[in-house]
């Protein structure tokens, strides 16, 4: 073990999305764009998207109980749950919501955001409980509607994202199996790629106003997004095999944030690692956001790709701006 403290297995995974898909040539309906053009810029084909009955809590609870299942635990055992969400149901939190559903009443229950990074840093955060010894087996989900801020009649966005869930189970256990990571934000980029609260003045009484408004659809510089996540994406996961003491020759699979394929095979490319070892299905789902990377990593373990003890490096990277990287080995 390379770090001080308890070990750590993730042991068990799961996913959600909805059922409904829109493909590219439905898009061409809809803004001026155009199947091969999506296709070749981005590696899209479709996207699944939640109806107005369906709701976070719902898809994110799915795939949290098929983690739990697959953990080979009990809901009532959880001691935390952690939800990475930039859409949650209700802004004041929709973890709790999800433990009501799942019935983990021991289970400690809060949002967090870090957008499309959101999972990667739960990854982390949901570790330091485990290392100090807090607590024993956390359920961290990755879970975005991102359909109700996408703006449907922007072509530089609309084809770019999808809604889905992805969970983990995280517990303590004698070996640890989580290597490294290596986490980074800056600030001065936000305006690149946000969703962003718009404020109206309202006056209460003579003198006292408070701000009343709505958030914006989700505005991006496409470009300065890709260039940003090409050049820091493999920085990060470059730091990250350094702390767990590993070479990129040593990882088995590459699971980054499901973006756009041009960024997949940049990175890859990047860090010379071969094709076969990148895991990808943006093709059917689009950037899902937070649940991108537990999306991706459920179907491959869930298909016999990723096996026990293999070493996985995943990275998240996106909005705020965000990006991190962790090192971990898949089963106990
Ligand atoms: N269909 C057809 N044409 C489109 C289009 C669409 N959906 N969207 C943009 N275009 C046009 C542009 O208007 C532009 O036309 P012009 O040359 O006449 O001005 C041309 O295509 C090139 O646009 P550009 O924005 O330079 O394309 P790009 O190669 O940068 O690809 C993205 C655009 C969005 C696919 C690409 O920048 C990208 O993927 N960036 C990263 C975004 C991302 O992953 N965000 C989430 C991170 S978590």
């Amino acid at each position: 073990m390379n770090q001080l403290g308890l070990g750590i297995a993730i042991t068990g995974s799961g996913s959600a999305t909805p059922e409904v898909a829109l493909d590219n040539h439905q898009l061409e309906r809809m803004v001026e764009t155009s199947d091969e053009w999506i296709t070749a810029r981005t590696g899209i084909r479709e996207r699944h998207l939640v109806d107005a009955q369906g709701c976070l809590s719902a898809i994110a609870s799915t795939a949290a109980q098929k983690a739990i299942a697959m953990a080979g635990i009990a809901p009532t055992d959880l001691d935390l749950i952690i939800l990475a969400t930039s859409t949650p149901d209700d802004l004041f939190g929709t973890a709790t919501q999800i433990q009501h559903l799942l019935g983990a009443p021991q289970a400690v229950s809060f949002d967090m955001t870090a957008a499309c990074s959101g999972f990667v840093f739960g990854m982390v955060t949901a570790a330091q409980f485990i290392r100090t010894g807090v607590y024993q087996n956390v359920l961290l989900i990755g879970a975005d509607i991102l359909s109700r801020w996408v703006d449907w009649t922007d072509r530089g966005t609309c084809i770019l994202f999808g809604d889905g869930a992805g969970a983990i189970v995280m517990q303590v256990n004698e070996s640890d199996r989580f290597l490294g990571f290596e986490l980074r934000s800056d600030g001065t980029l936000n305006k690149s790629l946000q969703l962003a609260f718009k404020a109206q003045t309202r006056e209460l009484v003579e003198g006292v106003t408070v701000s009343q408004g709505n958030y914006q659809p989700i505005s991006m510089n496409g470009k300065e997004i890709y260039r940003f996540a090409v050049q820091k994406v493999p920085e990060v996961i470059e730091k990250a095999l350094f702390r767990a003491n590993l070479s990129t020759d040593e990882v088995d699979w590459l699971l980054l944030h499901q973006a756009n394929q041009r960024i997949l095979d940049a990175v890859a490319q990047r860090l010379n690692i071969p094709a076969e070892k990148v895991l990808s299905n943006l093709a059917h789902y689009g950037n899902t956001s937070a649940a991108s990377i537990p999306l991706a990593l459920d179907e491959a373990v869930r298909a016999g790709q990723i096996q026990s003890g293999d070493v996985i490096a995943a990275a998240g990277f996106g909005a705020g701006l965000t990006w991190g990287a962790t090192i971990f080995q898949w089963g106990r």
